[in-house]
Parts: structure tokens; sequence; C-alpha cells
């Protein structure tokens, strides 16, 4: 859990309302109350908004991303946001950070270490995703960050509270994007280009698809800035190659034949491209 000196910025996921920190929980005025979990993270995720019993990525899907991304073959996408995650924020002031869809937390980690080598001010870090063993397996990681049991589609966030948004191979909701930046907040977001991993697309599926695109510029937003990523990587073993499969969507879209022959390969290389955009709230007037 971060440090108390930064203005509260959490809301009752019932009513919206601030809450605030009552020793191990946190209350809103209307008496919700929500305790903080002994591993350090807080559920804001209501019963009445779960679509499922145990929602987003399972505990395997949280395990295999956590090992594959510790192995650095992403680390090139980590550096690109940091990058642009520092040159957004200003250097004399704190700024909030939400990564939302966090995962097992891997890019706020890649973030506070880039902050450290470059002496930045200090970033008050808030990770949300609606899977509980992605939030458990962020706070055990890092400890200098709020890991929130939430959703994209009502974050648990006070209104332009944060100045920079990530939303990295995510679910975005551009309107709670929207209502939780602040007036000059920037959205960065990650999304697979169409040549991602397209070496393992051509193993598993029988005949590929061109990836859906993302649109450039969401609605409520400007674009700011857009970059293309593309490197290679090779895969030395089939943990490794199993690892990323799990990761990815393609775990829910593969055919048994697809799975066997992924299953069979003990070596690959790949291509990694993404697509970064930077984007801004509103109509790209500094707005004072
Ligand atoms: C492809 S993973 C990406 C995770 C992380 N951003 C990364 O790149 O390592 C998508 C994540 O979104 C989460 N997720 C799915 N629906 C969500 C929602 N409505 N709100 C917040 N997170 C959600 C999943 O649990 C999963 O952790
Ligand atoms: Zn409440």
């Amino acid at each position: 859990m971060s440090d108390l000196s930064f203005p509260n910025l959490l809301a009752c996921p019932m009513d919206g309302s601030p809450l605030t920190r009552v020793q191990g929980s946190w209350r809103c005025p209307a008496g919700h109350s929500f305790d903080i979990a002994r591993q350090g993270y807080i559920n804001l995720l209501p019963v009445q908004n779960k679509r499922s019993k145990d929602p987003g990525d399972s505990k395997e899907m949280v395990l295999a991303r956590q090992e594959f991304l510790s192995t650095g073959y992403y680390k090139p996408i980590a550096d690109a946001v940091s990058d642009l995650v520092n040159a957004s924020v200003p250097a004399d002031r704190p700024s909030s950070i939400l990564d939302a869809g966090c995962g097992e937390g891997y890019y706020l980690r890649e973030l506070t270490k880039s902050r450290l080598i470059n002496n930045g001010s200090r970033l008050h870090l808030t990770g949300v995703d609606i899977s509980k063993w992605a939030v458990m397996a962020a706070a055990r990681q890092e400890k200098n960050a709020d890991w929130i049991v939430g959703s994209n589609a009502n974050l648990p966030l006070l209104p332009a509270c944060q100045d920079v948004v990530l939303c990295l191979f995510g679910f975005p909701v551009y309107q709670e994007f929207n209502r939780v930046l602040t007036a000059n907040g920037v959205l960065v977001k990650v999304d697979a280009g169409p040549d991602h991993l397209i070496e393992l697309r051509e193993i598993i599926y029988p005949c590929i698809k061109p990836a859906n695109q993302p649109e450039n510029t969401p609605p409520g937003f400007t674009l700011l800035e857009q970059r293309s990523l593309r490197y290679r990587i090779r895969l030395n073993n089939q943990t490794q190659i199993s690892q990323l499969l799990t990761m990815t969507p393609h775990l829910y879209r593969i055919t048994a034949e697809g799975r066997a022959r992924a299953e069979a390969l003990t070596e690959l290389s790949l291509t990694i491209n993404v697509q970064i955009n930077k984007l801004v709230a509103g109509d790209g007037e500094i707005k004072f």
C-alpha cells in the first residue's frame, strides 16, 4: 500500500463518494467498508458488478504472464511506456498514474525502476484489475502502490484524480478513463499491431485473419503521438512458448489441433509488433 501523504483518490464502488482509511479498512460516509487484504490489496468490486464468480484472468494465466514477462522479452515495450509517462508528468511535483487492467503489475514495476534510475519526482501508483489473482500477484511484488480489484467499467476512483492512465493490452472504457483523468491528463494505450506474434498465429490457426485494429482516436480523446514498435525475440524452450500462449487471447481461440502444434515446438522466433498511442482527454487544448 502506498504512503498516506498523497491525497486520497479512492471512491466507494457503491456510491462514488470518497473512501477514507480507518485502520485496516477503507470506509465511505454512508458506512460501506472495504478491508485491506493480508497481501495489501483492496477488493472494490461489488459482488453485483461481477459477471462471473472469478472474473478476469485465471490464476494460471496470471502465473504464466508473470513468468514470461520476468524474462524481459517485453522490456522494450515497458521502456517505451515508461519513457512516455516520464515525458508526460512534471519533474517538480508528484503525479498519479493508474494502470487500468494492470495484470500482475509488470509495467508499473518497470516504471518505478525507470524513475529511480532517472531520479524522477515521486509517483503515486494505482493498479486496477478485475482478476483477484492478478492483483494478489501484483501486491506481492510491489508494496509502493495501491492495488485494487475493480473494473474499468466502474473505476473505484474519484473524478479528475489521475495524471496518466495506462491501458496496456487491456479493455478500455474511454468514458471512465476520461472521468478519472485530470484536465490535461494523458492516456497511454498499447495494443497488438498487425504482425504481433504472427509466426505463432501462423502455426496455431489454419488461416490468419487480419487482427482488428483499435481505433486511433477514441471518442473524448485527441491523439498526441503514435508509435509502432517492432522487434524480434527467440523463445528457446516449450515452457516459454506455452507461457506466451497462456497469457494471450489466443488461449481462448485455439483449437485442439493448433494447441498440439504449439505443444510440439521447442523453439520459436517471433515478431513483437505493438502500436503505442498517447492521447489527451478532450480536444488537445492545454487547460489552465
Ligand atoms: C491481456 S491482460 C494484460 C495485463 C497487463 N496490462 C499486461 O499487459 O501485463 C488483460 C487484463 O485485463 C484484465 N481485465 C479484464 N476485464 C477487465 C475489466 N473490466 N476491468 C479491469 N481489468 C480487466 C484481465 O484480468 C487481465 O489481467
Ligand atoms: Zn459507499
